[in-house]
């Protein structure tokens, strides 16, 4: 979504047109630069950049805004505004009236209920396993409660192991310890998903299930995935949250393992704020999956009978207003993808002859969702750098190096490592080193990813390649 200027600003700056909308919120500095909360982004690199920030909500009336404004929270931002614009509101995904209608026409329509005939929600999951291609997709509250419910569906359970990268943001892993499993983490390669190889090694006699993350929309080498889990009769949950439509070998990720997981959080590909989906192709996994996220079937309708035996289960059920979001947002996926391809194929094209910097390889470019270029510097030394000097340009590109992705990289995740879960007294959990995947920290720390917006102008884009390039080629 594009920021709404004006109506909040760093420093209390604000614009006087937009005060006739009734209520906003200045975001108001409360605090020294570099200030914050013990662990908050304990381990980014840039957190001496945090400032700590009042929202504050001011009520317009009459023409008047109130002077007696009432500081509603406090949180840490990044000090820069062009960092917060990168950030906090550097999404990719596009929102518009025709989100804005959905939800009014819904809102006055007294059909709030997920399960009514015809609810938004199951309209979206018709849409949604169709364009996944599978018989089944189920609409929940998040990512990572569509993983739990996939890893409750193929029968993980406390003690068993869940093969997962060191690579991949934190819920992942959370998701499996939040049933009581055990997280065991495998390298990346150098396409920064898992490493077949190092998987096959790491598989025990406690291994139940893989997750293969397509991390950055980029696919995982599934055809070795699968053989290797169909030899040893593992399940495969295939965390698609950043991968929203993307394939591999023309296959929709989600659709190839046993059950996929998807994400609506605000950094996705479409999004509805928050918001997740499983998807299968076996009725007997999407009944588990539906009994557990949905107060053990207590509210299914009758026509929603299951074969399976009720047991025990979780509220995941999803907001019909964010549903409405959601079919909207479908609708924009194919065009988002189209443009973010054809950014990421203008960077790739302009630095194809450059030999300082090598394209990091894709396991399937065609399936890959475009979300960011990744190149291979020589050393982690001259990705940082890179990404330095990239980002004080102020372009229409920013720049990330992996390494310092705060709670993507396995370094980071302090509960993780040392096995801290809320069912911890009951299961031994399983300590890791820091140096538990050296490969993992080699390869992110040699990344320099790019990252552009699908909106952005082809014409500034090719300017600030002129600029990167200048950079990369010195
Ligand atoms: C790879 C990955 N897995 C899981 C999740 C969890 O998704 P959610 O935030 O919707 O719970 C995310 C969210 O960003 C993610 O990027």
């Amino acid at each position: 979504m594009r920021p709404e200027h004006g109506r909040a600003g760093v420093g209390g700056h604000f614009d006087r047109t937009a005060a006739h909308a009734d209520d906003f919120y200045l975001v108001v500095p409360v605090g020294r630069v570099g200030e914050r909360p013990a662990g908050y982004h304990r381990h980014t690199r840039s957190a001496r950049r945090y400032v700590p920030v009042a929202l504050v909500k001011c009520v317009h009336r009459d023409g008047i805004i109130a002077k007696n404004a009432q500081r509603c929270a406090v949180f840490w931002c990044i000090s820069a505004w062009r960092s917060v614009m990168m950030r906090v509101g550097g999404t990719m995904y596009r929102f518009g009236q025709a989100e804005v209608d959905a939800v009014a026409e819904l809102a006055t329509s007294q059909r709030l209920w997920r399960h009514m005939d015809g609810s938004r929600s199951s309209q979206f999951e018709h849409a949604f396993a169709d364009r996944i291609g599978v018989d089944h997709a189920l609409v929940m509250t998040s990512g990572t409660a569509a993983l739990i419910c996939g890893l409750v569906a193929v029968g993980v359970a406390p003690g068993d192991e869940v093969l997962l990268p060191a690579y991949t943001f934190v819920a992942t892993a959370f998701a499996v310890m939040a049933i009581g499993a055990t997280p065991v983490l495998v390298e990346v390669d150098e396409s920064l998903t898992i490493d077949p190889e190092d998987l096959a090694a790491k598989i025990t006699d406690r291994s139940r299930a893989v997750i293969p993350v397509h991390i950055n929309g980029l696919p995982c080498a599934m055809d070795a995935i699968v053989d290797i889990c169909r030899d040893r009769h593992l399940s495969i949950v295939e965390d698609a949250c950043q991968a929203v439509g993307g394939t591999y070998r023309g296959v929709p990720l989600g659709s190839i393992g046993d059950c996929g997981a998807f994400s609506f959080n605000y950094y996705k590909t479409i999004s509805c704020g928050e918001g997740g989906c499983l998807t299968t192709g076996s009725a007997h996994l999407y009944e588990r999956a539906r009994i557990y996220h949905d107060a053990g079937c207590a509210f299914f309708s009758p026509d929603q009978a299951v074969r399976t035996e009720y047991f025990a289960g979780a509220n995941y059920r999803m907001s019909e207003i964010l549903s409405a979001v959601l079919l909207v947002q479908l609708g924009r996926l194919d065009g988002i993808l189209s443009d973010l391809r054809e950014r990421k194929k203008t960077i790739l094209d302009r630095f194809a002859s450059v030999d300082t910097v090598r394209p990091a390889p894709v396991r399937d470019a065609d399936g890959d969702c475009g979300v960011k270029t990744a190149f291979l510097l020589e050393s982690t030394d001259a990705a940082r750098s890179a990404t330095r000097r990239i980002n004080e340009a102020r372009l229409c590109v920013t720049a990330e190096c992996p390494l310092d992705t705060s709670r993507h990289v396995y370094v980071n995740w302090e509960a993780v490592l040392s096995g801290r879960s809320p069912l911890s007294s009951a299961i031994p959990g399983r300590r890791y080193a820091a140096d538990a995947c050296p490969r993992t920290l080699e390869h992110l720390g040699r990344t320099l990813n790019l990252i552009v917006h699908p909106d952005t102008d082809l014409r500034d884009l090719d300017r600030a390649l002129d600029t990167v390039q200048g950079m990369l080629c010195r």
